[in-house]
């Protein structure tokens, strides 16, 4: 069953569809608050708030908890929930086969050269895809040990998940869609998610994606093996600059019986397949402190200095954890004098920068070599230099700056992830992958050279 119900629609170029044709309206109710404790049910008095396991649950549903973290970790960095549900997980198959799938292999990545990579967006698939088949790994960081400790994926998908249900068992799921909404259904609740908003699914929490008016979806994928996302400390911009813990939306509870499913699980970069007879979205309440949140982009509340220079773009960060930072570039004023306002020239020694458009225009890149596509992406391996191209540069230095400057009609993310990046082989060449990547990408900073006036010149 799915959590709305599909319209057909003529068939138009999904990934150029304007605004005012997206689905606008959620229909699910949100509880408000990332990290609150809360209690959800389907019907009043089902879940029980005494105790966790009461020797008999309310109409016969079975008690089960899912932890995300060591048990003994600061009650701050401890999330646990309680799922009361017809029948236990481990009622649902547990015999798995493996499930290959052509794109989504993370025993494709090798080490990269030290390069800038850019690629165009991925196009409409040909075959029926859904978000699973849809996905494509485009490289991987890891900070220790052979396992990923952050994965970078993308995906495009023309139908929906239907009864498939995907449990990702290496990490929390991050989810950043530039086109068309993501109508989720998970074991804790529906969302309905929209190009401008970000969603993050626990750790090995089953979960389903269903198209929306049958648009056709597209967009960034991100799998955290590290610690879990959470916010940024606020340090000396206190508790109220940028990102309001009570903007992030938690589903309630919501239930599904409806069967058979095919179940979908990745374990340690592999996908595996069961038929499951039951719906593994049995749940009818929760109570706890882990569960899925999406997040609107659109209410970040940036900072910036008023003065001249750049703070640096950690001011821009929605979410951290050890592996990576997650930081949004919103719509915004600039107000600085006497300053190169675009995104300076400079090198990050340590961190790999993944970044993804949304929509509109990013300010550090013109259209040469391609341009910085909606729904494109680029990877600034550790130690690659980067900034902007030469359009942006020379239209920067002339510009007039007696006003501030409106950034506008943009909403670009990075994610920025400490280690070492690996990328998948068939994301390295034009050939592959539908031709995503572009090739020149990396001259652009040459460019920027024949025209810089030399001394004496
Ligand atoms: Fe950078």
């Amino acid at each position: 069953m799915f959590c709305l119900h599909r319209i057909s629609s003529a068939c138009v170029d999904p990934f150029d569809m304007p605004e005012s044709d997206q689905p606008a309206a959620d229909p699910y109710r949100y509880q408000l608050g990332l990290g609150n404790f809360f209690l959800s049910e389907t019907h009043q008095g089902i879940v029980p708030w005494e105790q966790n396991t009461p020797q008999s649950v309310p109409k016969g549903l079975v008690a089960e908890q899912i932890s995300l973290d060591r048990f003994t970790n600061p009650r701050g960095r401890n999330a646990y929930a309680w799922l009361y549900r017809l029948y236990p997980s481990i009622s649902l198959p547990q015999h798995f086969m493996r499930h290959d799938h052509s794109a989504f292999r993370l025993g494709y990545l090798i080490e990269p050269s030290p390069e800038p990579y850019r690629w165009n967006p991925l196009s409409i698939p040909q075959q029926s895809f859904d978000f699973i088949t849809g996905l494509k790994t485009v490289g991987a960081t890891f900070k220790d040990g052979s396992a990923p400790a952050l994965t970078h994926h993308v995906y495009a998908a023309i139908t929906s998940m239907g009864q498939k249900a995907f449990s990702v068992l290496d990490g929390e799921v991050l989810i950043l869609p530039e086109s068309g909404a993501l109508d989720i259904r998970t074991e804790f609740g529906c969302l309905l998610v929209k190009p401008g908003e970000l969603v993050v699914i626990p750790q090995g929490v089953w979960f389903s994606v269903q198209l929306v008016h049958d648009a056709p979806i597209r967009g960034y994928m991100f799998i955290n093996a590290s610690d879990r996302l959470h916010l940024p400390d606020g340090g000396i911009v206190g508790p109220n600059g940028s990102v309001d813990p009570l903007h992030f939306k938690v589903p309630v509870a919501s239930v599904d019986l409806s069967a058979p499913y095919e179940l979908i699980k990745l374990s340690h970069g592999k996908l595996y397949r069961a038929k499951s007879a039951d719906s593994p979205f049995n749940v009818f309440g929760w109570k706890g402190n882990a569960y899925p949140y999406k997040y609107d982009l659109g209410l970040f509340k940036p900072i910036n200095y008023v003065d001249r220079d750049h703070l640096d773009p950690s001011i821009f960060t929605v979410l951290v954890s050890s592996a990576c930072d997650v930081a949004v570039f919103p719509p915004r004023w600039n107000p600085t004098q006497h300053t190169f306002r675009p995104p300076y020239f400079h090198r990050n020694a340590r961190m790999n920068e993944f970044m993804g458009l949304i929509h509109g225009r990013y300010e550090a890149k013109a259209d040469g070599r391609g341009g910085f596509q909606p729904g494109g992406f680029s990877m600034h391996p550790a130690g690659v230099p980067h900034g902007p191209d030469a359009e942006t540069y020379f239209r920067a230095i002339a510009e007039d700056q007696s006003l501030s400057a409106r950034i506008d009609h943009t909403l670009a993310f990075m994610i920025e992830s400490e280690g070492r990046f690996m990328v998948n082989r068939r994301m390295l060449t034009s050939q592959n992958m539908g031709g995503l990547r572009q090739d020149d990408y990396a001259g652009y900073g040459a460019e920027i050279r024949t025209v810089l006036v030399k001394p004496g010149g």
